[in-house]
């Protein structure tokens, strides 16, 4: 039997290529299980920290020693680690049976029956397939979701570029993942219009660097970028309720993009824009190229087109070279801004990137001891802004059946905050009142409020 089992390390552009991979493999006859059935295992990595790679590792090497009782097993490694390691990987991995890279997804049923088809037989176990090389157009290769007729998947994500120009130094994306590449706009709108007529009520647009969608491949229309351009598209299609974005840079945000906070109410009231630090000193030195004022800026313009607007971030502690006065200042934008929520990182070294050649690397204990401060000042926010929301009645998208407690459905409201609440199945799907009753720092509960 051909029965494979995918792992996924790290961020929703990994999910979606594994959830693109399985339907692939589907197609090709290949049952997606659970791990301890599996007979194919793929690890689908990411190599944004050194703590993710490290758990891949592991992890493989721990299977490779599987083979030893169950020697047909095959085990492969997918995505950003394979690109970032390349065949170096094999020398700590000499057992390991495939290679893949970024570029690569859409092969790996060929691989497999091509690697299946020598293994099966009698012979010794093949060399590893390795295929690393970037291939043109293969953005336009995620496109699969799960097959329809299954649950409605009422959120889905939709891969809209590939790769990243912008070369932050700590940033091992664009190694990774190549240059920026985008697909055609009526691709995409194909693919949205086929999951909205399977189900779907919310989209989220996934890109290294959403924002720069596009911009080489595409004209401005009507002094708009193909990003807006885009939104636009997907923003006609009747019964999308939501549209959602990761990540973008806050140099993409141009007066278009902030406009259609004001102009596309399924945007929704949540934005999430890294900023990484609060010190123009480490922003320059990150290659990051605004300022902490036109940060700011951005922020108020954002709040102007959206008042209602929530606001989540990435940050970076413990960048070469930074002081406590430049913590401070990542401290003092943290509140100035209010984030409601954020992506807490201590910066870990990436070989090959500029910044891990930079002088002044921070001793891990002062990373962590500025993480956590961080991480409190987070939680202190969240609770209280949920706290706000106590008996008021918020729209809520409900996604799906909550594992705990049996018989609750959990949903986002328009600023992407979780909520549980107690309602019938048939509302998965529909945008509900919910008047919110309790909350703790990671969600809200709340009951649907039904009319008189
Ligand atoms: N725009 C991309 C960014 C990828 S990395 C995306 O979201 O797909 C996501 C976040 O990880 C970055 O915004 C940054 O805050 C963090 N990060 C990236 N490289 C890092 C490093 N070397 N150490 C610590 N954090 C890092
Ligand atoms: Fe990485 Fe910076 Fe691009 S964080 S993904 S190089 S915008």
């Amino acid at each position: 039997m051909n029965r494979v089992y995918i792992k996924t390390y790290g961020c929703q552009m990994n999910e979606r290529d594994s959830e693109a991979v399985a339907s692939l493999l589907r197609a090709r006859g290949y049952a997606i299980v659970e791990e301890a059935e599996a007979d194919i295992i793929l690890l689908n990595t990411c190599a944004v920290r050194d703590l993710a790679e490290q758990k891949a590792i592991g992890k493989a090497a721990h299977l490779n020693k599987r083979k030893r009782h169950q020697p047909k097993l095959v085990v492969g490694i997918l995505g950003c680690m394979a690109q970032n390691r390349g065949t170096d990987l094999l020398d700590r991995l000499p057992d390991l049976d495939l290679l893949i890279g970024t570029q690569k997804f859409h092969r790996v049923p060929d691989h497999l029956d091509n690697l299946l088809a020598t293994f099966r037989g009698e012979g010794p176990r093949p060399a590893t397939v390795v295929d690393l090389d970037p291939e043109a157009g293969s953005q336009n290769e995620i496109r699969g979701h799960d097959s329809p007729g299954e649950e409605a998947q009422i959120s889905a994500y939709v891969s809209i570029m590939q790769g990243c120009n912008m070369h932050c130094t700590f940033c091992i994306v664009p190694k990774t993942r190549g240059e920026e590449r985008s697909r055609p706009i009526d691709d995409i709108l194909r693919e949205a219009e086929e999951l909205v007529a399977h189900g779907t009520r919310e989209i989220t647009l996934l890109g290294q660097i959403v924002t720069s969608y596009g911009r080489r491949e595409f004209p401005m229309v009507d002094g708009k970028t193909p990003f807006v351009q885009l939104l636009e598209k997907l923003h006609a299609l009747p019964q999308l309720h939501r549209i959602r974005f990761t990540s973008p840079h806050p140099s993409g945000f141009k007066s278009d993009l902030i406009a259609a906070y004001r102009d596309l109410p399924k945007l929704g009231e949540y934005v999430h824009l890294p900023v990484q630090s609060g010190s123009d000193r480490i922003l320059r030195a990150m290659n990051r190229p605004y300022t902490r004022d036109v940060y700011l800026r951005l922020i108020e313009c954002l709040r102007e087109a959206q008042p209602k607007l929530w606001i989540s971030t990435d940050i970076i502690v413990g960048f070469p070279g930074e002081t406590d006065e430049d913590f401070a200042a990542t401290r003092d934008l943290f509140t100035t801004v209010g984030f409601d929520m954020a992506y807490l990182f201590k910066y870990s070294t990436r070989t090959g990137t500029p910044a891990a050649e930079m002088p002044d690397q921070v001793p891990a204990e002062v990373a962590e001891a500025r993480h956590t401060e961080l991480i409190a000042l987070l939680e202190k926010r969240s609770m209280a802004r949920h706290q706000e929301l106590v008996g008021t009645t918020l729209e809520v998208l409900a996604q799906e059946t909550a594992r705990r407690p049996a018989g609750r459905l959990q949903g986002r409201t328009r600023g992407y905050r979780k909520v549980f609440f107690d309602a019938p199945a048939r509302l998965l799907g529909e945008l509900v009142d919910v008047r919110i009753t309790s909350a703790t720092v990671a969600a809200l509960n709340g009951e649907v409020v039904t009319s008189a």
